[in-house]
């Protein structure tokens, strides 16, 4: 069978390592992945109830709007429900705002990196000239990206917090890009890590320029809201835009089961108070026992962070897996000494800990 050249030199997504994978291979028993960005607490037992419950539906297609989420997710939100989108996890989303605005041949798409891959992987997927900027101190560089912006830039994909630094832009930044833009340029505004990123006094409030003709923002159940496995993300934008992706989704994209845990997750707000509060602990014991082990690492506005073990991090990575703990090398992103680690239970980053000391020597 033929393929165009640039689906032969494409390269499928690497994931972390799964669980058993590892188990298998190892042959051992206990392991942690703390390598995904996944919630370490897992769903809610309300929403675990939920699921068995939405299981006796799936005999059925479902509801193709998400007619009773959308209206659950627009009073929360205090958005029209015509601005709204779900999608098979945030990632069919990025694919269809390919498939729907980027169709011109000469069109380009614009990021810094390193940020999250599927921006990259999809762009090739749909041979896009894809303009990718450093970061400036790991953050994105938005005086560089104004500068890059021309007439043939369709998306500019802007990650807030940014995986894998879990740095922040300034909302003015932000607010030049978009103003720098014409009117056919859409900036995605990827906000993966919201829930998380808000509990920062100085985050800003990007979700007040979703009315803007350009600009869509980015959210998933897949992080905070520990839905990863149903795969459910939504997009907030102006109505034009929505219409737009509606014209190109899958009718059945956001299956039953998906529909029906995150209407539960959504309002189950003390999950979701424990889960930023076991993340906001996580966090301030991993950056005091970095600095106590002399390792750099970038504060995080998210549920990762960016280190810094001075040596190469693909060995440190493969260390790790042998003491069964999974984390992400970041070589593949030109960050040879850096790894990036999920902040896990109490328990999880501990034994991070623990083992990521043997492995440095330190
Ligand atoms: C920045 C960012 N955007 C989007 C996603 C994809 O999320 P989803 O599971 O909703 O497809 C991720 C997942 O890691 C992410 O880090």
């Amino acid at each position: 069978m033929q393929v165009a050249d640039f689906i032969f030199s494409l390269k499928p997504y690497e994931g972390g390592k799964p669980i058993d994978e590892l188990k298998r291979e190892l042959g051992i028993e206990h392991v942690i992945k703390l390598a995904s960005n996944e919630n370490p607490i897992g769903p809610s037992e309300k929403v675990i109830d939920t699921i068995k419950n939405a299981a006796k539906d799936v005999s059925l297609y479902p509801d193709g709007n998400a007619y009773y989420l959308k209206k659950v997710l627009s009073e929360k939100l205090n958005v029209d429900e015509s601005n709204i989108l779900f999608g098979n996890g945030s990632d069919e989303i990025i694919e269809l705002l390919y498939r729907t605005f980027a169709t011109n041949p000469n069109d380009e798409i614009l990021y810094c990196f390193p940020t999250f891959v599927e921006y990259k992987i999809i762009g090739a997927s749909f041979n896009k000239k894809i303009v990718e900027l450093p970061l400036k101190d790991y953050s994105y560089d938005a005086d560089a990206l104004i500068k890059a912006i021309n007439s043939n830039t369709r998306l500019i994909f802007l990650n807030i917090p940014n995986n894998p630094t879990g740095t922040i832009m300034r909302y003015d930044d932000v607010k030049n890009i978009i103003d720098a833009s014409g009117d056919n340029t859409l900036i995605v505004i990827d906000e993966a890590y919201y829930e998380y990123a808000k509990e920062s006094s100085d985050y800003p409030d990007f979700l007040k320029l979703y009315k803007l003709p350009n600009v869509v923002i980015l959210r998933t159940f897949s992080k905070a809201y520990a839905l990863a496995g149903l795969r459910i993300g939504y997009a907030i934008a102006n109505s034009e835009i929505i219409d737009y992706l509606n014209r190109t989704r899958p009718p059945f994209n956001v299956n039953i089961i998906a529909q029906a845990a995150a209407m539960t997750a959504l309002n189950d707000d003390e999950h979701l108070k424990e889960t930023i509060k076991i993340n906001e602990l996580g966090k301030k014991y991993l950056y005091s026992e970095f600095d106590k082990m002399g390792i750099k690492y970038i504060k995080t506005y998210a549920n990762f962070i960016l280190f810094d073990a001075s040596m190469d991090a693909d060995i440190v990575y493969q260390e790790m897996l042998k003491s069964g703990v999974i984390i992400r090398s970041m070589t593949g992103y030109g960050y040879k000494t850096f790894l990036r680690v999920t902040v896990g239970t109490m328990q999880e980053n501990r034994i991070f800990i623990e083992k990521l000391k043997k492995v440095l020597n330190v």
